[in-house]
């Protein structure tokens, strides 16, 4: 968070301030009072421009509490229904695939719906005879949004493609809905080539032919999978940025790496910040400061050019700092 901090206020002109409000809000945290996000901090953070949230987590916080108490609950809170996720080869970095394809697409992730909603519950559990469902949540209302931004966000690129990922062969009502939604929407977007896959194909793609894509819509599931597995094959998940985004604007954007906090090396100055600078990069694109997210990713891509040994979290960032500003 502070190297993205320091990116933040290097890019940024003379003429506008930045005025930044601090929220304790991870782990360290909740072991000492229990909380999470209360609805005062929620109020609170409705009245920023955009929020920047750092990497959460420890391993003694029961697995579910962050998640649901914080990340979920401020994206479902602010209608984050679009999550952003890119994903682009960048020069001189690491990529499990061969032959170096050309990586450069972006995920729309459904943000407020699908299994995340929360709806399900389990009886006789904890004996022989549970039962456990987990209900998937999907609105025509809430489909037809995210499919319109994907097809938006396609046109506007030189390619537009935008393929849908789903799983219609099996999940026949909610893949229905997607399939439906997304033929029909279509039709207001001649110029954008379409095309179906399911997500386990989907993957197959994503290793032997990742170049194939531009836009990839899917929901919220499907999303947070194979943006992990794009993620792994750019360049490392140390690298993945998201935005969750309202676009109509009613509610603060957010903007986070898609990784985690890293438990077993904190401290250390050794976790890579970049991830949260690209993510600074999507807020700044966000705000309408173009000029100056493409001077953020254009120093990211010219310090991972030239990274040879290895530096430490404040190098980085430093680097990244003097670059952007020069
Ligand atoms: C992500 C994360 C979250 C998700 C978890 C921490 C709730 O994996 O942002 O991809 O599943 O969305
Ligand atoms: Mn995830």
């Amino acid at each position: 968070m502070a190297q993205g901090l320091k990116v933040l206020t290097a890019v940024l002109p003379q003429d506008v301030k930045l005025e930044t409000k601090p929220y304790d809000l991870g782990a360290k945290r909740w072991h000492a009072t229990g909380e999470t996000l209360t609805d005062a901090e929620l109020e609170q953070l409705k009245q920023h421009d955009a929020i920047l949230l750092g990497a959460i987590g420890d391993p003694g916080v029961p697995s579910g509490v962050l998640e649901r108490g914080l990340l979920l609950k401020l994206r479902f809170a602010f209608d984050h229904y679009v999550n952003l996720r890119p994903s682009k080869l960048f020069p001189n970095t690491e990529t499990p695939l061969a032959g170096r394809p050309d990586i450069d697409f972006v995920v729309v992730r459904e943000g407020t719906e699908g299994p995340y909603v929360g709806n399900g519950g389990s009886i006789r559990t904890g004996t022989p005879a549970e039962v456990a469902n987990e209900v998937s949540v999907n609105t025509a209302y809430g489909v037809e949004r995210v499919v319109r931004d994907a097809y938006e966000r396609a046109q506007a690129r030189p390619r537009k493609k935008l393929t849908l990922v789903h799983k219609n062969n099996v999940l026949v009502h909610a893949g229905h809905l997607w399939k439906n939604t997304f033929d029909r929407v279509g039709r207001e977007y001649p110029e954008v080539t379409t095309d179906y896959l399911h997500v386990d194909a989907a993957t197959i793609f994503l290793v032997n032919d990742p170049a194939r894509f531009d836009v990839i819509v899917t929901d919220n599931l499907f999303g947070d999978i194979i943006t992990d597995l794009a993620a792994a094959v750019s360049g490392g998940i140390g690298l993945a940025a998201s935005g969750n985004i309202n676009p109509s604007g009613e509610y603060p954007s957010m903007f986070e790496p898609v990784h985690g906090s890293a438990p077993d090396i904190a401290g250390t100055g050794k976790a890579d910040p970049t991830a949260t600078v690209l993510s600074v990069a999507l807020l700044l694109r966000h705000l309408g400061m173009e000029a100056e997210a493409v001077r953020v990713e254009d120093a990211v891509a010219a310090d991972l050019a030239g990274r040879a040994a290895a530096r430490t979290t404040d190098e980085i960032g430093d680097a990244l700092a003097v670059r952007v500003a020069g």
